[in-house]
């Protein structure tokens, strides 16, 4: 943007899935902000639309796209636009997730195939189908930055989340394996594993009194914001993070450092 300093994306073209809501669109607007150029892809088109509206009202670079990440045709037209309208694909930014299955995921022995299909078509598949088009064109321009979104409940279980926690550790998998076979061309590929984040996504799945219970269990003072994660997933896209591949930065707040009896401990204490 004018005016300011240079940016640490400044000249880098970023694709960000997922970017009409939440951390997804607090990501697309923090880079822009740090000079990318940025496609806000998403499903939603109000949403990609008004994340555009929020960047070009700061004077910032960025188009929208309307793409279903676990369709493979989509992908590839989102990907070649990115590289069309602004010349490459530099940073790739993976938060797309279908919320929408989020009540019909079930206890293993009462699961429905179609629902895992849902679930992992879109926040593994959808991580897959992005990078199998736009690491062609990272190779040719020498190099490239994937950040891809897991979550904690990829190895702190939730009751009752069983194909989102599967997608979500297959997203560390995949994100590894990335990393190891194209790390030596200069494609990197790192994960951010969120802890509670308050997003349009999730603050209707949380009731009053387990908003609390979450605050109880972070060591912070208050929950996560999708800039919390923006802010990681930044520094891991930025050339500061250039010997850092395949890793896994968790922004929970310190919640994964709790051993599970604090909290019980800590009321026992109050009582006395
Ligand atoms: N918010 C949290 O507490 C939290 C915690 C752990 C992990 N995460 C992960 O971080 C990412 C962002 O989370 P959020 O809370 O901002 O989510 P969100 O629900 O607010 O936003 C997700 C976006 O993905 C889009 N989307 C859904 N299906 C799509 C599809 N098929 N193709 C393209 N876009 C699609 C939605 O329209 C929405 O704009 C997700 O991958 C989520 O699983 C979030």
């Amino acid at each position: 943007m004018t005016g300011m300093r240079p940016g640490r994306l400044t000249g880098k073209s970023a694709l960000v899935t997922g970017a009409g809501s939440g951390i997804g669109a607090a990501t697309a607007e923090l880079f822009a902000r740090e000079g990318a150029r940025v496609v806000v892809a998403d499903v939603d088109k109000a949403g990609a639309a008004a994340t555009v509206d929020r960047i070009r009202d700061e004077g910032g670079v960025a188009e929208p796209f309307v793409a279903d990440v676990s369709d493979e045709s989509e992908v590839e037209e989102l990907v070649a636009f990115t590289v069309r309208t602004f010349g490459s694909v530099d940073v790739l930014q993976n938060y797309a997730s279908n919320r929408g299955v989020v009540p019909e995921d079930r206890p293993v022995a009462d699961s429905d195939p179609s629902v895992w299909a849902r679930q992992l078509g879109v926040d593994l598949m959808g991580c897959v189908l992005t990078a199998k088009h736009a690491v062609p064109h990272m190779l040719r321009a020498g190099g490239g930055s994937i950040v891809n979104a897991s979550s904690l409940v990829a190895w702190l279980s939730l009751e009752a989340r069983p194909a989102y926690a599967t997608a979500k550790a297959g997203v560390i998998g995949l994100s590894r394996s990335i990393a190891v076979e194209y790390g030596r061309q200069g494609v990197r590929c790192n994960v951010v594993a969120p802890g509670p984040i308050i997003s349009p996504g999730t603050e209707a799945m949380y009731s009053a009194a387990q908003t609390e219970v979450l605050v109880e269990h972070v060591a912070a003072p208050r929950l996560g914001r999708p800039d919390d994660v923006a802010l990681a997933a930044l520094f891991l896209a930025s050339p500061e993070a250039a010997f850092i591949n395949g890793q896994v930065l968790v922004v929970d707040g310190g919640m994964s450092a709790y051993a599970p009896m604090v909290p019980s401990f800590r009321r026992l204490a109050e009582e006395g």
